[in-house]
């Protein structure tokens, strides 16, 4: 088993849930990252959300609305260099701190986001 499908059976939906909120209220506070996005957020909350939960081993639902992840995919259009991927790095740690997460678990899970972080970069 992927390990990170760990996270889901230690934390739970509800956290996840809590992390992706947190997550989003970030972005709203870091003017590069935030105008990617598009004005409502609140579906790209719902996206993020649903693939977290996929990932950390919870319900499938994110791949039975939009298919294979594809994320990188994905992610080509916005142009993703390494200070974006701080950015959003960055907002994920301050979300993560806002839970009393295990440190383990913690661990886990901010290793997953730095790799895949990483992988989206795109652009020099
Ligand atoms: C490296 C910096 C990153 C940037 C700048 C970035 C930016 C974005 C933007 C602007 C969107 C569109 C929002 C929407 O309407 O859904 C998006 C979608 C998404 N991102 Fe990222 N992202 C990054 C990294 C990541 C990472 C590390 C993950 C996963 C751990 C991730 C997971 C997703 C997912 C699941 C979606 C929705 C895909 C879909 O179903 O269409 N992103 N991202």
């Amino acid at each position: 088993m992927n390990p990170f499908q760990s996270v889901f059976e230690a934390i739970g939906e509800e956290k996840i849930k809590e992390l992706v909120s947190y997550f989003y209220q970030e972005v709203e506070t870091i003017p590069e990252l935030r105008k990617l996005y598009p004005e409502d957020l609140a579906p790209a909350e719902r996206r993020l959300y649903l693939f977290l939960l996929q990932v950390f081993g919870g319900p499938q639902t994110y791949s039975e609305e939009r298919g294979h992840p594809r994320l990188r995919m994905r992610h080509f259009n916005w142009e993703i260099d390494g200070k974006m991927r701080n950015h959003w790095i960055n907002a994920m740690i301050s979300s993560m701190d806002k839970l009393d997460l295990d440190p383990n678990v913690r661990e886990l899970m901010l290793n997953y986001f730095i790799k895949v972080a990483n992988h989206m970069i795109n652009h020099e």
